[in-house]
């Protein structure tokens, strides 16, 4: 899945020392206040850096040496802790965790056959001590030994109630962290309080947790991964137990107290007995990583029996019965190099920085979504700053905020537009978003070019230049007037025979007769793409009932949320007119079948359907070949729509059939590791045969 990030190489005694300090500052603020001074690819390859120098140099180590020591040894609290809290050690891929796994069982010498699999929180580890049911005190990890109070915090910990179920003495550690949600909301907090926003949910929930001062307060969130006896040498029944039980059980009576563990998410622990297992749910959690709430970092994988624990025990730093499998990271620090402003097909002026190009989870980022002017502005960003990145997924990748204690005093404002980048007219900056004057006109090429193009009217042999010069030449100002072309008009442009007008105008009469999903599509309706088009076109059936839809029927959509439904509703307004043109024009606007309303009803009568792919989902990956090969990726999936099935495009648990093509790589490996039905394009095309 992933390799192990490169070392940072060392040369000589000063390289070392400078490296030790560097690293033994950025941790220190990495468990401070939560700032980033490196991000943690840069951290992790500086401390295996260290590691390599030390072992050619024993002689050399110095005592303020991060390596083998928890937090890098960067933080102390005073509140000594009942049983150390330590680090895990990595894996970076299937080889080290199987290599891993093998020398654990060398070690027991026996298999391990009960696995504990659970999400790695990115957050910050916490002791909660209850006494009697009630929580008395929340520690930090520290360094390990000695942790911080920061019982200021509780009662603003979701998850983490300040009673138990019952009455018990018991001591909790888990991760405080904030939510998506959360995190926005104290960013907005701090923004209106001193104009600044928090660098990521990491350092926000730390800062917030130790922090006791504020003004405004911020809510955390909390998830549980494990419960300790407290006192440590305790003889009671419930430390007996906690001592006897696996984790998974210790894990299920700690939600039964009442407290949040990651049972309630997408990427609950999981019990399996062989590695294989073991690997196929590290997949399952890497890809649910990017639809997360909350961030996670890895996977921690422990021997779930409390007999292998007690076998393996600890090395100084770590447990020698769990390991972390860390996930590529998903942020970075890079430089903001530019700021481009582009107006888009809608008349959108939206801003995109350029970045020097970083590497993250799995690809290369140069460049990133700014949002808009607002944005900027709330963010402080200045051309130079060095700044966080964040993607994950098919995320478009994203600046975060400006890593402002980095900043050399070289950094520039960044310019802001004052007229439309396109067309020089004016910016209406009502909005947040803000847009050319002219709207959908300023850039009408780009509309124009995106609704003929394949996957929406696909209006073939109407290049780019072609359109240009029909523009020029006034003979239209949108793609609705495309079908009151007359052949004379055509004639009359430059370079334009007979035969290439004939055809151009059989293309048009196909495109008359497109599906509404596509007709839809065509209007590049902001927030809609494709599938959301589809979605649309067979809830509603008929683009009377799309324009007769207010923004709670939009809603009804699968897919479009409260935020989006307005901007729906608001964006037909303003594209009645060319509609109505369409209508004119004898273009279709009606979804053949309109057939999932019709399977809803079927659904809900409890009838079965007899379309070959209902109830399935289906993710189609690689090259298409024999009666598929001309398809292109959306025709695709508008086949196994009309088939009955979901078409998707990543592949989990719940995906039901996998169409792998020619050179399908990690979604068919993933659909085997998980045991889900592959076709090839072939077998496919026989079971869908009737709508092809
Ligand atoms: S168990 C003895 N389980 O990872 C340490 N830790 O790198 C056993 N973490 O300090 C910890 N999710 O803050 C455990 N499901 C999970 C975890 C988890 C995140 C953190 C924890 C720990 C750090 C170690």
């Amino acid at each position: 899945m992933s390799e192990t990030p490169p070392l940072t190489s060392i040369a000589d005694e000063t390289a070392y020392a400078e490296a030790v300090q560097l690293a033994v500052d950025a941790s220190a603020a990495y468990y401070g206040d939560g700032t980033s001074t490196l991000d943690d690819d840069s951290y992790d390859r500086l401390v295996r850096g260290i590691e390599a120098y030390e072992a050619g140099h024993p002689d050399q180590v110095l005592p303020t040496s991060p390596t083998g020591k928890v937090a890098g040894g960067a933080v102390v609290g005073d509140v000594p802790h009942t049983v150390p809290m330590l680090s895990l050690d990595n894996v970076f891929g299937p080889d080290q965790l199987a290599a891993w796994a093998a020398s654990l069982e060398r070690r027991l010498g026996r298999p391990v056959t009960a696995w504990s699999v659970e999400a790695k929180l990115d957050g910050l580890a916490v002791s909660a001590r209850y006494r009697r049911g009630r929580l008395v005190q929340l520690v930090t990890r520290g360094d390990g030994q000695a942790g911080e109070d920061v019982s200021h915090s509780i009662g603003t910990v979701v998850g983490l109630p300040e009673r138990l179920a019952e009455p018990v003495t018991v001591e909790l550690r888990g991760e405080v962290m904030m939510t998506t949600a959360q995190f926005a909301d104290a960013c907005a907090k701090r923004q209106a309080h001193d104009g600044t926003t928090f660098a990521n949910p990491r350092s926000a929930a730390a800062g917030t947790l130790r922090t006791k001062d504020r003004p405004y307060v911020c809510e955390l969130t909390f998830f549980g991964y494990g419960a300790l006896p407290l006192p440590p040498g305790d003889d009671s029944p419930l430390a007996a137990r906690l001592r006897e039980l696996p984790h998974s059980q210790i894990m299920e009576w700690v939600a039964g107290q009442g407290v949040q563990t990651t049972a309630v998410t997408p990427v609950a622990g999981v019990l399996v007995s062989d590695l294989a297992a073991v690997q196929a749910r590290v997949e399952e959690i890497a890809a649910a990583r990017a639809g997360l709430e909350f961030g996670i970092d890895g996977i921690v994988i422990k021997c779930d029996l409390a007999a292998d624990q007690a076998s393996a025990g600890f090395s100084s730093r770590a447990p020698r019965w769990a390991v972390a499998y860390k996930l590529p990271a998903t942020e970075k620090i890079t430089k903001l190099l530019a700021v481009e402003w582009n107006t888009g097909r809608t008349g959108i002026i939206a801003p995109r920085a350029v970045l020097e190009p970083v590497e993250l989870d799995g690809s290369i980022v140069t460049y990133a979504t700014l949002h808009n002017a607002a944005d900027i502005a709330r963010r402080g960003l200045m051309l130079g700053d060095s700044v966080t990145v964040y993607k994950a997924g098919d995320v478009i990748p994203r600046v975060e905020a400006p890593v402002v204690h980095l900043r050399t005093g070289e950094e520039r404002p960044i310019d802001i537009p004052q007229v439309c980048p396109s067309c020089g007219d004016a910016i209406d900056a009502g909005q947040e978003r803000w847009r050319c004057v002219r709207g959908r006109a300023c850039r009408a090429i780009a509309s124009i070019e995106y609704a003929v193009g394949r996957d929406q009217l696909d209006i073939e042999g109407l290049a780019v230049n072609r359109i240009q010069q029909m523009l020029d030449a006034g003979l239209i100002a949108d793609f609705a007037d495309l079908f009151f072309l007359t052949r004379e008009q055509l004639l009359g442009l430059e370079r334009m025979g007979e035969t290439s007008t004939d055809n151009l105008l059989a293309a048009l009469d196909r495109a008359r007769a497109q599906p509404l999903s596509r007709v839809f599509c065509a209007l590049g309706v902001r927030g809609t793409g494709r599938s959301m088009s589809r979605r649309i076109a067979a809830h509603f059936g008929t683009m009377d009932a799309i324009r007769a839809a207010d923004a709670a029927a939009i809603q009804q959509v699968d897919g479009i949320g409260p935020e989006k439904a307005p901007v729906v509703v608001a964006e037909l307004v303003e594209l009645d007119a060319l509609i109505d043109k369409l209508i004119k024009a004898g273009v279709n606007m009606t979804q053949p079948g309109a057939r999932p309303s019709q399977a809803e009803v079927a659904e809900a009568a409890g009838e079965p359907l007899d379309l070959p792919l209902a109830g399935m989902s289906v993710v189609v990956t690689g090259t298409m070949t024999g009666p598929l090969a001309a398809l292109s990726r959306n025709e695709m999936n508008e086949l196994v729509e009309r088939a009955g099935g979901k078409a998707s495009s990543a592949v989990s648990a719940r995906t039901s059939l996998v169409v792998a093509g020619d050179k399908a790589g990690s979604k068919r490996a993933k659909a085997e590791s998980l045991g889900v039905r592959v076709a090839s394009p072939e077998e496919f095309a026989g079971l869908v045969a009737a709508f092809l």
